[in-house]
């Protein structure tokens, strides 16, 4: 699911990627809330980032080094559906290496923003993943019944704390500290279906600029329609530095926290991408964050989708690799690096079919794989769907596709993932193996 055109899109329609990489979009789809309790595994820890204080707004803090316990992200409460796979992400925060290229791609639009408007951003980026529910939700006023609050989209702590499914969730609060233009990129964390393009982890930058009544008065505009040339002016720019001279387009969007709403689209390698969400912040957020009398654009796009179109990055597993063989390819500051695969070892298929109960979703089944065989899973796809024409039950047969980036798997070990996959489904999804 995609966290972006909440009105018109199918659910595999996202706002960080339509065309080319599938990013997933919240903003629409249908409510299916099966919940998946989190599988036991060793405990670990991370470093994550600080909590939102006035000390962090600061051009690029820097990641404070501080422990985040399992205990305090894998609860036992029975709303909780963080898996250690899951966990295992928190803190390793990709988007603060500046070699890697998430980094590299984070620092190309830091340096765009900071070409044309010196000083007037203010950059978070290590803002802590777990944010209030109402944070994530309310404060950007998504609708109480939105598909997006379902856990079986979010990944919940507990009913009121998240991990944050868009850097929108930092909104409200940063304009409540005073700042009036900022960037804040950071992981974000949506349950999802498993292909080359989805991962439930990927980073987000948001933009917001806000304008008062001596901006526009000058321009002979309204505050609304200044905000929306100015958004589009430095969008249009922002495309062109990272992707050259190229034919874009504006389509309309839906997204609970903008009024109008847009996405980017540009013409590359032949055909039409979404590069982001984007639009003119409603009235209600600003006035009650920051107060009366002022307008705002902002922007959400994911780093992932551009770094895997601008450096050819063929699967999005390879950003949590720690193969030198990916990546030694990149190098801070350089944008024209284009992946060369270095090896394609073979994929092993696995079947496996059962009758489903309502409560079942694909995403409870991703997780199911996800936490078993990692990245090793490397797609998971629905090859037949069948009911019974007496019984009225419905089965289900996905095709697992295990394979490493980095060498064969042998027939045994997959075996045994399958195996455990099997079991697993059986006991904790409330399916029937066939
Ligand atoms: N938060 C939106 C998403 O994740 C992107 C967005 C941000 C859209 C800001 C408009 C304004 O899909």
């Amino acid at each position: 699911m995609s966290l972006t055109a909440l009105s018109h899109c199918g659910p595999r329609c996202s706002l960080a990627v339509r065309h080319l990489v599938q990013q997933r979009s919240l903003w629409a789809g249908t409510f299916r809330s099966a919940q998946l309790t989190a599988l036991p595994k060793a405990p670990g820890f991370v470093r994550p980032p600080r909590q939102l204080s006035s000390s962090t707004v600061a051009q690029c803090a820097a990641a404070a080094p501080s422990v985040l316990s399992r205990a305090d992200v894998i609860t036992d409460h029975p709303f909780n559906n963080i898996t250690d796979t899951i966990f295992q992400k928190i803190g390793v925060n990709l988007h603060q290496q500046p070699g890697h290229p998430i980094g590299i791609i984070k620092g190309a639009i830091h340096d765009y923003f900071d070409s044309h408007h010196p000083t007037t951003f203010t950059k978070f980026d290590d803002l802590a993943p777990i944010v209030a529910a109402t944070a994530n939700f309310d404060e950007v006023l998504v609708p109480a019944d939105h598909v997006s609050r379902s856990p079986n989209d979010t990944y919940y702590v507990a009913p009121e704390t998240v991990l944050r499914c868009h850097t929108s969730a930092h909104q409200a609060e940063i304009l409540r500290q005073g700042e009036r233009a900022f960037l804040v990129t950071g992981d974000v964390y949506r349950r999802d279906s498993i292909d080359a393009t989805h991962y439930p982890v990927f980073h987000q930058m948001e933009g917001v600029r806000v304008f008062g009544p001596q901006d526009w008065q000058a321009s002979g505009m309204e505050g609304a329609q200044y905000a929306e040339v100015e958004l589009k002016r430095t969008l249009e720019g922002l495309a062109q530095h990272l992707f050259g001279e190229v034919e874009m387009r504006w389509i309309d969007a839906y997204f609970p926290f903008t009024e109008p709403s847009f996405e980017l689209e540009i013409f590359f390698k032949g055909q039409w991408l979404e590069v982001l969400g984007c639009g003119v912040m409603q009235q209600q957020i600003l006035d009650k964050n920051l107060g009366p009398g002022q307008k705002a654009w902002a922007f959400g796009l994911g780093l992932e989708r551009l770094a895997m179109v601008l450096f050819d990055i063929p699967d999005i597993r390879l950003f949590w690799t720690s193969d030198q063989r990916f990546l030694g390819q990149f190098k801070a500051g350089n944008m024209t690096t284009k992946f060369k695969s270095y090896s394609k070892y073979p994929p092993c298929y696995k079947d496996v079919a059962f009758w489903i109960s309502d409560a079942f979703t694909e995403n409870n089944l991703c997780e199911v794989v996800r936490d078993i065989a990692g990245d090793l899973a490397e797609e998971v796809k629905l090859i037949d769907d069948f009911t019974h024409p007496k019984t009225g039950r419905t089965s289900h047969c996905y095709r697992i596709a295990y394979r490493s980036m980095e060498r064969s798997l042998t027939d045994d070990e997959v075996n045994a993932l399958q195996e455990e996959v099997r079991s697993t489904v059986a006991t904790k999804l409330n399916v029937e193996l066939r």
